[in-house]
């Protein structure tokens, strides 16, 4: 008999890059960061706990200029990778950042109404929480099969890296662990959309 054949079909994509220049940036970041929570101290509501979420126009604040530059060319090189049409184009529909002290987490949520999110870690203290993904197929739950525990998952976690930007289909659902640091994880969050291209 020939060897058993396997193919995997339906995989799921998450993407992460290593931003360049990102100590420098950072550091600005931090202090425009701090500077609109100042600003703004109530932010908005939504999954985070505890946590200081901005308003969603990060993206058309001048001083958010260096990081709105990286986002789009990563999103760029990830149109490259899997092929995304000439005739569209990305836009970032949203941007915002979150400030998560002390027991501060997100819960468990998709991004409606956009192909693409992704996140880029400004400060990352450590203990400060991973992020998780969970598999959008409730089915695969039922019934796992009988191999040792971590071959197969339902859930994959990365630790989070200041300077490191990751980005995954908005519809994949995904949760923030809860900081244990004593200092506050902070980072930008965005929505990315494609419309046809002006000719
Ligand atoms: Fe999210």
């Amino acid at each position: 008999m020939g060897d058993i054949k396997r193919e995997s079909w339906f995989p799921t994509h998450i993407w992460s890059r290593d931003i360049d220049g990102s100590e420098q940036l950072n550091s600005q970041l931090l202090s425009a960061i701090r500077g609109w929570q100042e600003e703004d101290p109530k932010g908005v509501a939504v999954s985070n706990s505890l946590g200081w979420h901005s308003q969603y126009n990060l993206h058309r604040r001048g001083e958010f200029r260096g990081i709105i530059d990286a986002i789009n060319d990563t999103v760029a090189a990830l149109g490259r990778d899997i092929g995304v049409v000439e005739t569209v184009e990305p836009i970032i529909y949203t941007s915002w950042a979150n400030v998560s002290p002390k027991h501060a987490a997100n819960r468990m949520h998709v991004h409606p109404d956009v192909y693409l999110s992704g996140v880029y870690y400004v400060q990352v203290p450590k203990g400060c929480g991973k992020i998780c993904f969970r598999d959008p197929r409730p089915q695969v739950e039922g019934l796992i099969f009988p191999v040792p525990r971590g071959a197969m998952w339902s859930e994959v976690t990365y630790e989070p890296k200041a300077g490191r930007m990751f980005l995954f289909p908005a519809w994949l659902p995904h949760e923030v662990l809860p900081n244990m640091s004593n200092l506050d994880r902070i980072s930008i969050a965005f929505n990315i959309t494609y419309r046809s291209r002006k000719s």
